[in-house]
């Protein structure tokens, strides 16, 4: 009873670059161990369609912060499912295009929309029972996270993964563009002066290059178990 009690309040931390299939695998083991699913990248990506929407060039960093008072961004949690709403709208896919990745990267620099967006994930990580992913999950938003994972693999390895995806999605785009996005997107992502993409001190660094999707799932699922059972008898 104790340990389902416990169980409910575990918090876990997956960070790492794009393309290393974080969502998917954070989304999957949410949903088969009873989790709340919160995507944080998709709260950056809504600012970042905000200010593509209101025309901004992409390094228009006072537009963007000039807009932030209008930019309200709600996480409706539903299991491994939550919505992201814009200002009340479901952006669905809107979020999901390599411009929107592009303005989510480079929105995610500004240290006001990273304060903009504090409170919310904040919340969520309090209320525990949650799997939280995104860049600065372990090293800000939940520092003593019960259990920290940092998901990664070559750039290569996740252009190709990501190219299959497009293609399947009936959105394609050259390999080397999405190489280059990708690794645009390191660059940025890591280089920032705020909350670099980093893995935290105590993070467990798993670099999936040589697992398939289900291989990384069922072995972060074991690391999981073992997060919770460890969590329950120390706590
Ligand atoms: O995980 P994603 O690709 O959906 O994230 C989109 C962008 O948002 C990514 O380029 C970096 C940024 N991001 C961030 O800075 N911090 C997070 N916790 C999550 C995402």
């Amino acid at each position: 009873m104790k340990k389902k009690a416990e169980k409910r309040k575990i918090r876990i931390a997956i960070d790492g670059p794009g393309g290393a299939g974080k969502s998917t695998v954070a989304r999957e083991v949410a949903k088969r161990r009873g989790f709340i699913y919160v995507d944080t990248g998709a709260l950056y990506r809504g600012v970042g369609l905000f200010a593509a929407r209101a025309g901004l060039a992409m390094d228009d960093a006072d537009g963007v912060v000039a807009l932030l008072p209008d930019v309200r961004i709600d996480f409706v949690p539903d299991g491994d499912r939550g919505k992201m709403l814009l200002c009340g709208e479901d952006v669905g896919d809107a979020i999901r295009t390599p411009e929107a990745s592009l303005y989510a990267s480079a929105v995610s620099k500004i240290p006001a929309v990273r304060e903009h967006l504090l409170g919310l994930q904040k919340e969520f990580a309090e209320k525990g029972g949650v799997v939280m992913d995104g860049r600065d999950i372990g090293t800000v938003i939940i520092p003593d996270a019960e259990f920290k994972l940092f998901l990664t693999a070559s750039p290569e390895t996740r252009a190709k993964r990501r190219f299959l995806e497009l293609e399947q999605k009936g959105t394609p785009q050259p390999y080397d563009e999405v190489l280059a996005d990708i690794i645009k997107r390191d660059r940025e992502d890591s280089e920032r002066e705020i909350a670099p993409l980093r893995p935290a001190d105590d993070a467990v660094v798993f670099m999936n290059d040589e697992y398939g999707l289900e291989e990384t799932i069922v072995k972060v699922l074991e690391m999981i178990d073992e997060a919770v059972e460890k969590y329950g008898r120390e706590a």
